[in-house]
């Protein structure tokens, strides 16, 4: 048998324990191509609430079915083999479901690991898995920051905008943090290091506060949030800014917000430009590789917040898209 957490319905507004399930199923038989991997942690993306609502589907993924396992990105151990790529021993990471085992055909964004003597395992899904690169190549690759200039990251306190924001330190920027809370923001402050950061809680004039902590204006901005926030950041920018779309997490569970200030991007020759990471699979390695040294230096740090068991992950899932968790959140599984 295989325990699985399916969506019991689609979310509306903000997703709850109650949109999920834990079922067991019959375990699926692994057919000639295939592989059984026994999965040990589950990555929790705030980019998948999108394709839990109803009707989600797009050019990049299928909506999420009720019933359906969640999907999710994953490491596993493969357990029982009949693909000549996936022994049985060797660890990998893939797309699939929240779910105990899975039977996959290697296609979906799936590679084996290798991880490093002393890594934790768990890192390969958080800095040093797609949350890292996320960082990498939204800063590097389009935000493409300049010792002395001034970088914003909203959604500072999670996976992607802990390891951004390290990144932008580390050239040399000034560093602003968007989050939710003050606790939050202190944290970030005194642990992750950013140079400043505004929260939602105590400073709810968000137009104001970067006016008060940015008065020169913004280089980059580091978009994981999409809406209000990038309207506003949008009118505080410098000549030649650059923003980095990465996602719009506060449209993942609410309306879609008009932008009014997007004639700034025009007078002040601004570069707007979304990016998937999945494209920049060819530049994985030499990213890995980059990040393993940083971490291996003691110039980056990884920050986790973990769950336990599969039973835990809807809970994981609501604290991570609710901000009341800090870093990458991951389930572990027995
Ligand atoms: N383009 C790509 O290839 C790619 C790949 C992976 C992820 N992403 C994107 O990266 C972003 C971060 O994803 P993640 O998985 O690392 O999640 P995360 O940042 O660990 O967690 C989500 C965080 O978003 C913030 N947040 C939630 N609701 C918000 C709202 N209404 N307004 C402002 N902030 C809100 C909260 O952080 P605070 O408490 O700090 O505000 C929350 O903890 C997402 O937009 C995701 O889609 C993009």
């Amino acid at each position: 048998m295989n325990q699985a957490i399916v969506l019991s319905k689609h979310p509306v507004g903000k997703v709850t324990e109650s949109d999920f399930q834990l079922v067991e199923r019959p375990s699926l038989p692994c057919e000639e191509g295939f592989f059984r991997t026994k999965n040990m942690w589950l990555s929790l993306d705030a980019g998948f609430r999108h394709w839990m609502a109803e009707g989600a589907g797009d050019n990049y993924l299928p909506g999420m079915q009720i019933g359906d396992p969640v999907q999710g990105v994953v490491i596993g151990e493969v357990i029982e083999s009949r693909h000549s790529g996936y022994p049985v021993g060797c660890i990998v990471s893939a797309r699939t479901a929240w779910e105990q085992f899975s039977v996959l055909d290697g296609k979906d964004l799936c590679n084996t690991l290798s991880p490093a003597d002393g890594v934790p395992l768990h890192q390969y899904m958080s800095t040093l898995g797609l949350t890292g690169m996320t960082a990498w190549v939204g800063l590097y690759r389009v935000g493409n920051p300049r010792a002395g200039e001034t970088v914003v990251i909203s959604a500072a306190g999670g996976a992607v905008g802990t390891v951004a924001g390290q990144l932008a330190k580390a050239e040399g920027c000034r560093v602003v943090g968007l989050t939710s809370t003050r606790s939050k923001a202190d944290w970030l402050v005194e642990d992750v290091g950013y140079d400043l950061v505004i929260d939602r809680e105590t400073q709810p004039d968000l137009d104001q506060s970067l006016r008060d902590a940015v008065p020169e204006g913004i280089d980059v901005y580091f978009d994981n949030v999409g809406g209000h926030v990038l309207d506003t950041v949008m009118a505080q920018l410098k000549e030649g800014a650059r923003i980095a779309l990465s996602g719009a997490i506060s449209e993942y569970e609410g309306p879609v917000e008009p932008l009014f200030n997007s004639y700034e991007l025009v007078t002040k020759r601004v570069r707007m430009e979304g990016f998937m990471v999945t494209d920049h699979v060819v530049e994985f390695p030499a990213i890995l590789n980059d990040l393993q040294n940083r971490l291996a230096e003691g110039t980056l740090k990884s920050y986790e917040q973990i769950y336990s068991g599969l039973s835990e992950t809807p809970r994981a899932f609501c604290d991570m898209m609710h901000g009341a968790s800090r870093g990458k959140c991951l389930v572990g599984l027995d």
